[in-house]
């Protein structure tokens, strides 16, 4: 049995029992936050994530045969393929639980099959990861269930390129390690060219952490977002000419990057200007974290999300309108797009007495200006992925 008042572990439950008639065990991975560190991943930076309160939930039994069945709870779709049989399907969802599949498969790990349910309340496409977490899940619970022996950097890593070959989005690695490491009360900050990590406590005692949904539904795969990274990728060829020790942004600076505008040319030239820019910001602004500065902290998110809008161009005018709209509110030390971008949330920094105001504000602007509900979730972190137990 889930846990008593979760709502959604308790609807997925349900959806197993009655579809499958027997009792499953229940896993769940959380969505993520990003404080700060946009497009740093993979470029070997800094990022500042932080799992939370809304997450893709497993219920899972294993079978006998080699046959997998899978029921969207949420979707009330269902969708069954043999395990020798990983053929790309014309539905979007059960992409994800084969790339995991297909991931367990190319290294050699054997399971048999199993039947699933599964859904959640992270909203898909809002820039929290929800694909992420529901491979993250899966994987997790598959290795519980057929003793695969996976620690949980193996499965951060394995569900990261399920998405990168699978899904073919060249994803870093911050959303799988948020959504597996997450900390209650704690962002995690993460270098991710080492891998090394550290929890900084985030209480929220004083602010809250707002997100904005501007319901503008990103597809990163067929976005811009692998074009980025190539952006990324070019400018270090470039630069290596020159400084044969950088091997990625993360080893460059802006000096370096300014000096060879030229042959960068206006595009990637302005990627990497953002790019090492950034990853020197994050380290600055986990120094404020520590020091509880949060102004400056929030002044820093500012600095990106302009950095994001007119530099690595992966905002939309949606996101820049909600971000805009902040900065004469008292109440907030910073704003900013978070995730990929092109849509999805914007991540408010907002003291709490303040909140009800801003959230009244906000949504009477959005529908003022684009006719649209402003969804506001007030989040908080949670611990990453696991099996509940009842
Ligand atoms: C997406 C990717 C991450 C990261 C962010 C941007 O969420 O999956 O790896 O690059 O965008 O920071």
């Amino acid at each position: 049995m889930p846990q008593k008042n979760n709502l959604t572990a308790e609807r997925i439950w349900d959806a197993f029992t009655q579809k499958y008639q027997q009792t499953p065990r229940l896993f769940r991975s959380p969505g993520r936050i990003n404080l700060i560190g946009e497009h740093t991943d993979y470029n070997d930076g800094f990022v500042l994530p932080a799992s939370v309160d809304k997450a893709v939930y497993f219920a899972i039994a294993p079978r006998e045969d080699d046959l997998v069945q899978l029921e969207a709870v949420d979707l009330n779709e269902t969708y069954e393929f043999q395990l020798g049989d990983l053929t790309k399907p014309e539905q979007q969802w059960p992409v994800y639980q084969l790339s995991v599949l297909d991931q367990l498969q190319k290294n050699g790990l054997k399971i048999k099959g199993f039947q699933a349910s599964f859904g959640g309340d992270l909203p898909v496409g809002a820039g929290m990861s929800s694909s992420a977490a529901l491979e993250c899940c899966l994987l997790f619970a598959l290795n519980e269930l057929f003793d695969l022996g996976l620690d949980r950097l193996e499965i951060v890593k394995m569900a990261q390129r399920a998405e990168n070959e699978y899904v073919g989005m060249k994803c870093g690695i911050m959303d799988q390690f948020a959504s597996v490491f997450g900390k209650e009360q704690s962002v995690i900050q993460l270098d991710c060219r080492s891998l090394e990590y550290k929890y900084f406590p985030f209480p929220m005692d004083k602010n809250l952490l707002i997100l904005c949904d501007t319901k503008v539904k990103h597809s990163l795969a067929d976005s811009e977002y692998n074009l980025r990274r190539q952006e990324c990728e070019r400018g270090v060829e470039i630069l290596q000419n020159k400084y044969p020790e950088v091997h990625s942004l993360r080893d460059a600076t802006p000096d370096m990057v300014e000096e060879h505008k030229a042959e960068m040319g206006p595009t990637v030239f302005k990627r990497c200007k953002f790019m090492t820019g950034e990853i020197q910001r994050v380290q600055e602004a986990g120094k404020l974290l520590l020091e509880g500065d949060l102004e400056s902290f929030g002044e820093k998110m500012y600095d990106t999300h302009d950095g994001l809008q007119h530099q690595y161009e992966v905002s939309c005018p949606e996101l820049d309108f909600l971000v805009e709209q902040t900065r004469s509110n008292d109440d907030v030390a910073g704003a900013r797009m978070m995730g990929g971008g092109f849509g999805g949330c914007t991540i408010n920094l907002v003291k709490r007495g303040g909140a009800e105001n801003f959230e009244k504000v906000m949504k009477e602007a959005y529908q003022e200006k684009f006719g649209v509900e402003l969804p506001c979730y007030r989040v908080s972190i949670t611990d990453g992925t696991s099996e509940m137990k009842g």
